[in-house]
């Protein structure tokens, strides 16, 4: 039976060692506590690090067995490791740069070197429990090389990634020295996944900046693969929280902890120790509330629970620091004998007793600087069984996009989180459950088991997306299939594409001429079969790159062609009517002003506006314009608009690639038809060849050709060898 293996740095147990021996404690953070309640299912696995260095082999054999038993298997980390990868290149240097922290950033090249060297060793730790029906999904910024890692080890494996913090702007990513592995090490999974469409979208344009991957609508396409990227907002396990809410035990606890409030109005927060999660900002804000409303003292307290986390890396000990002042300073000045208003615990809880600070809190305050989704706010709004209380909640959190009935703030703006405050602790009831009834309808539907499935399902859909591709692989058996036919033929014929075809990309199309070894291939080529060259090129750069060559050529789309039997001109296909120019040049034109690195391009029966050499992002963006603009236009003309390779192109629509091969064939006989192409416009050819041709398109997009091949270098190869 198949089974899905999860892996994390952390697993959702840690060590602790006591008295001479270990014991496991749950962990805490995001990740842990929320797939917590998925891995248990099935034959499923977790595979991660138990948090604590193990030397002992004697110990470590024991841990195995006992780990084993929970359905974990650990991977041990050296101290070395936990310095350098942990808590080195994890912590000091991704998560400050995923959370705007560039101030915290520290690039140390053995902090990388330990980096590529663990996510090696869970690299191996997984290939010895993965079968080739299993999935592996791996989760978080501790190990984005994995992905690819696994990918080399098991071409045909499932792997999803799924990253639980934020994904920055590219300008943040462009600072890491390393960032072209890392990304090139996530997009070795099938399903990438993030809490936000701003997270994902951040991904995607950094892929396409620094790795030069170009993607359509969440599908990057990698040289033989689709890898689609999207959001799945995750969620909690409602029942859970709203179950031991209910609970007698918990009830019981809040009886014991309201004794010691008595009446007061209570703010809860819960982190853990981290300075992305603003926590002397949110006491900053309370003492301003309290300094603003004298009325409020003795009445209103709050209580922060910081759990300690990564007490190691500088930044989060002078964190910790910090916290203990401004606690300290708040609660000196302001404290009574029988009111306190910061209740501090450095700590975390066991579980029914966090359900009892949520259940009886009227107020949690959950203000991060930046957060990937943060469940603490969900948990609560989970937790309020009586479906009173407020949530105030940071915009900056994933968790925003999806609660917009909590009172939403920007925690930089002090004065705006005071007066949140103020506010929730006036708001009427009917109100409070207003929200509170709205958001826990979203929260329970949206649940962490329905997050689970979502996701599943769409990297089920994903593969079975890149199995429709892959069957159309030319392979080593297609190229033999093609070879033979090609040999046994007597009058074969072959369409191929120019650009993205024999040659690839490059900024400069005027650059992209023939190299030797595509000069040999057609020479080859063209001596046993009738080779005619197809492209949107304009004729007089076509005509004189194969000034030399045996071969017939058509040039801008099927506009003009050139036979090599009827030597002399070019020999116009269609007429051109070409009054539309004028007024489509305008518009073109009027764009290339406002874009740099735009050009046009004139051709004799169509407009090209280029946008290759533009600052990615902004040539898409004004493509997008320029597209809705012309085809208002093209209306009323009569004419065509097509998206193309970094290009718009305006044409007539009657003029294309199919029409003029369909010319070439007619009243001769050919046994053997091929039709190379990678675009658009070579799908003309493919939807003109007869049913026997054999139609390839480069890459792997959605096409009418039979067969999908990789790169230009395949279809070379496959070329080369038909010529030898
Ligand atoms: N948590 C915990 N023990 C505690 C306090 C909190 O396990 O004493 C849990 C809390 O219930 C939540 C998680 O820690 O599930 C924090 O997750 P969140 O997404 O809010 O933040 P992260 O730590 O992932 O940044
Ligand atoms: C966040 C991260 C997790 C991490 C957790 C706790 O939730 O997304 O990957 O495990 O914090 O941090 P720690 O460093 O203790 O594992």
């Amino acid at each position: 039976m198949s089974k899905t293996i999860i892996v994390s740095n952390r697993l959702p147990i840690s060590l602790r060692h006591r008295n001479g021996r270990f014991e496991f404690k749950p962990s805490a953070g995001g990740l842990a506590t929320g797939l917590g309640s998925i891995y248990k299912e099935g034959e499923n696995i977790w595979i991660g690090w138990p948090g604590n260095t193990v030397e002992d082999p004697e110990q470590r054999a024991e841990i195995i067995l006992e780990l084993h038993d929970l359905k974990m298997a650990p991977v041990f980390l050296t101290k070395e490791d936990v310095e350098e990868f942990y808590e080195g290149f994890s912590n000091e240097t991704l998560w400050p740069a995923f959370h705007y922290f560039t101030q915290y950033m520290v690039y140390n090249p053995a902090h990388w070197e330990a980096y590529v060297r663990v996510n090696e060793k869970f690299c191996e730790a997984i290939l010895k429990k993965a079968g080739p029906e299993d999935t592996i999904w791996v989760h978080d910024y501790q190990l984005l090389l994995l992905p690819q890692m696994l990918r080399e080890k098991l071409p045909n494996a499932t792997i999803a990634f799924f990253q639980h913090i934020p994904f920055p702007s590219y300008e943040i990513i462009r600072m890491i020295p390393w960032r072209k592995q890392l990304l090139e090490g996530m997009v070795g999974a099938d399903l990438i996944g993030f809490h936000t469409y701003d997270d994902m979208r951040h991904f995607l344009s950094a892929v396409g900046r620094i790795t030069g991957l170009s993607s359509e609508s969440g599908y990057i396409q990698a040289e033989n693969r689709i890898i689609n990227v999207d959001s799945f907002p995750m969620g909690i396990d409602y029942d859970k929280f709203a179950n031991q809410a209910k609970s007698r035990k918990t009830q019981s606890i809040v009886r014991e902890f309201r004794k010691q409030v008595e009446d007061q109005k209570l703010i809860i927060t819960i982190d853990r120790l981290d300075y992305s999660k603003g926590i002397p900002q949110r006491v900053q804000a309370f003492a301003q509330l309290l300094e603003q409303h004298k009325e409020l003292h003795g009445k209103v307290s709050m209580i922060m629970i910081v759990v300690p986390s990564r007490d190691k890396v500088q930044s989060y000990k002078e964190l910790k620091e910090e916290i203990d002042l401004l606690v300290g300073r708040i609660n000196s000045e302001y404290s009574t004998l029988n009111w306190k208003p910061v209740h501090y615990f450095y700590r975390s809880f066991p579980f029914e007793e966090l359900s009892a600070f949520y259940s009886m809190s009227d107020i949690a305050l959950v203000t991060p600087l930046r957060d990937g989704m943060n469940l603490v706010c969900k948990e609560f709004v989970a937790s309020k069984t009586s479906q009173t209380g407020v949530l105030i909640l940071s915009e900056m959190a994933g968790a925003s996009k999806e609660l917009q009935d909590a009172v939403l703030v920007n925690p930089n703006d002090r004065q705006g989180v005071v007066d949140a405050i103020y506010n929730a602790l006036s708001m009427k009831p009917a109100e409070q459950k207003a929200r509170m009834v709205s958001m826990q309808e979203s929260l329970k539907k949206y649940d962490v088991f329905q997050w689970v499935k979502v996701f599943m399902d769409r990297l089920a859909h994903v593969k079975a997306k890149q199995q429709e591709l892959t069957s159309k692989d030319v392979d080593a058996k297609v190229m033999s299939e093609i070879e033979v036919a090609f040999q046994k033929a007597k009058k074969p014929i072959l369409f191929l594409d120019y650009d993205g075809t024999l040659t690839g990309f490059v900024t400069n199309p005027k650059n992209a001429l023939p190299d030797e070894e595509l000069k040999s291939i057609i020479k080859n080529l063209s001596a046993k079969a009738e080779v005619v060259i197809i492209s949107g090129r304009d004729k007089d750069t076509l005509g004189t790159w194969f000034k030399d060559q045996n071969v017939d050529l058509i040039a801008e789309h099927g506009v003009w062609v050139k036979k090599k039997t009827e030597k002399g001109d070019w020999k116009l296909y269609a007429e051109i009517e070409d009054g539309w120019k004028d007024d489509i040049r305008q518009i073109m034109e009027y764009y290339v002003l406002r874009t740099p690195g735009a050009f046009i391009e004139e051709k004799h029966h169509s407009l090209v506006w280029h946008y290759r050499k533009v600052e990615s992002g902004l040539g898409d963006l004004r493509m997008r314009e320029l597209f809705s603009h012309l085809k208002y236009m093209a209306r009323g003309h009569n004419l065509q608009v097509l998206e193309g390779n970094m290009v718009l192109e305006i044409k007539r629509p009657d003029i294309n690639k199919g029409r003029a091969a369909t010319a070439i064939m007619k009243d001769q006989e050919f046994d053997f038809i091929l039709a190379v192409g990678d675009d658009w416009t070579d799908e003309d050819t493919f939807k003109a060849m007869p049913k026997n041709a054999y139609s390839i398109r480069v890459g792997y997009a959605y096409t009418q050709a039979n067969y999908n091949i990789k790169s230009v270098k395949q279809v070379r190869q496959l070329l080369a060898k038909l010529g030898s």
